[in-house]
């Protein structure tokens, strides 16, 4: 069986897609500091696949540490690096914090496995495109100034990942430019699991639902789109997922060379009312929400043009916003029933 490293595979998006990993027939180890998830998610996950996976609890910025896992698991034949700080607000309080620990991990799984024919999957974001000029946003759209220090080492690891294949590196790469992942698995044993008050939408939403929350704050309905409210792509974290074992298979595919990038969304936008609007009807939940000003860094509108995913992938989404919403709140409802600790 093809044993595929997935570092960071304890997180939100990580554990979903060591699910989709062992569907599809592949042994994936995961890598994770526990910095940002939670142990039990181990438990979580034998619960889904029948078993728990090989787990190294290990800071990727200790490079000897690296180096002795890739002496333990030498046969690693993919990489998906999901391994990184990715909390925006966060990053422009503590940009070195996010620098060391974003480009160290990166540079020590690079250098570790260097020289041998790996896949490697990288964990991109859609934030490196700013606000587009021209809506659907393309792969082939102009990358902006970031808007973070976060989003800065998206765009510059996506470069390194191009500079390291321009020196004729033996790694293929694919980067997964990720718009807004949401929801939870379908058996509710695993979701995103947000640290303290979530900054994202629809944690929110389901810990206001479940009263863990008072209101929820719809960050400024002045903004030029048909409600007032911010336009984004939020994807389901299931089919966000898939889309990794479709970049593994494309580069198992002897066609694939060098580096390639794709957009993972569902190519729609929906606006922040929407959202709320989808929520109340697929639960039935009455959401207690305010009008409040615009939140500082938001960009108005954005959705993905995937295209490229679907015709080069040969993967697109199949989970819509209804289901999104719906097993989000399952998911917030098992964990509110089960805490993990
Ligand atoms: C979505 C919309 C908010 C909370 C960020 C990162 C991006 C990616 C996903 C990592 C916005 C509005 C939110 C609330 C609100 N992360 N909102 N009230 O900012 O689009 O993307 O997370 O890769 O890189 O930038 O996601 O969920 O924070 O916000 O009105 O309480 O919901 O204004 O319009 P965002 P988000």
């Amino acid at each position: 069986m093809a044993k595929i490293l997935v570092t960071g595979g304890m997180g939100f998006i990580g554990s979903h897609t060591v699910v989709e990993l062992v569907n599809s027939g592949y042994e994936p180890v995961i890598v994770d500091d526990l910095s940002n998830s939670d142990p039990k998610i181990l438990d979580q996950l034998a619960k889904i696949i029948g078993y728990k996976p090989t787990f190294y609890k290990l800071d990727l910025c200790d490079e000897n540490g690296v180096y002795q896992l890739a002496e333990k698991e030498p046969d690693i034949t993919g990489i998906i690096h999901f391994a990184a700080s990715k909390a925006v607000g966060e990053s422009v309080q503590h940009p070195l914090k996010y620098y060391r620990n974003n480009f160290f991990s990166l540079l020590n799984v690079l250098n570790a496995y260097k020289g041998k024919p790996v896949n490697f999957v990288f964990s991109s974001s859609c934030t490196v495109y700013g606000q587009p000029d021209v809506l659907p946003v393309t792969e082939d759209a102009p990358v902006k100034p970031a808007e973070s220090p976060y989003g800065n080492t998206k765009q510059i690891a996506e470069e390194m990942l191009v500079d390291m294949q321009k020196a004729g590196s033996r790694y293929k790469v694919i980067a997964l430019r990720y718009f807004n992942p949401v929801g939870a698995h379908s058996s509710a044993l695993i979701g995103e699991l947000p640290i303290g008050i979530p900054q994202n939408l629809v944690p929110f939403i389901t810990q206001t639902a479940i009263g863990k929350r008072e209101k929820i704050t719809v960050f400024g309905d002045d903004y030029n789109t048909p409600d007032g409210s911010c336009i984004r792509d939020y994807i389901h974290v299931v089919d966000l997922a898939k889309a990794h074992v479709a970049a593994l298979r494309l580069m198992e595919n002897g066609s694939f060379t060098g580096y390639d990038v794709f957009n993972l969304g569902t190519g729609k936008g929906s606006t922040v009312l929407e959202v709320i609007r989808a929520f109340e009807n697929s639960t039935g939940e009455k959401l207690n929400y305010v009008i409040g000003p615009r939140r500082e860094g938001d960009i108005e509108k954005v959705w993905g043009d995937v295209t490229k995913s679907k015709n080069v992938l040969k993967w697109q989404t199949e989970l819509d916003l209804d289901t999104m919403m719906q097993s989000a709140w399952e998911w917030e409802k098992y964990i509110a029933a089960n805490p993990l600790n």
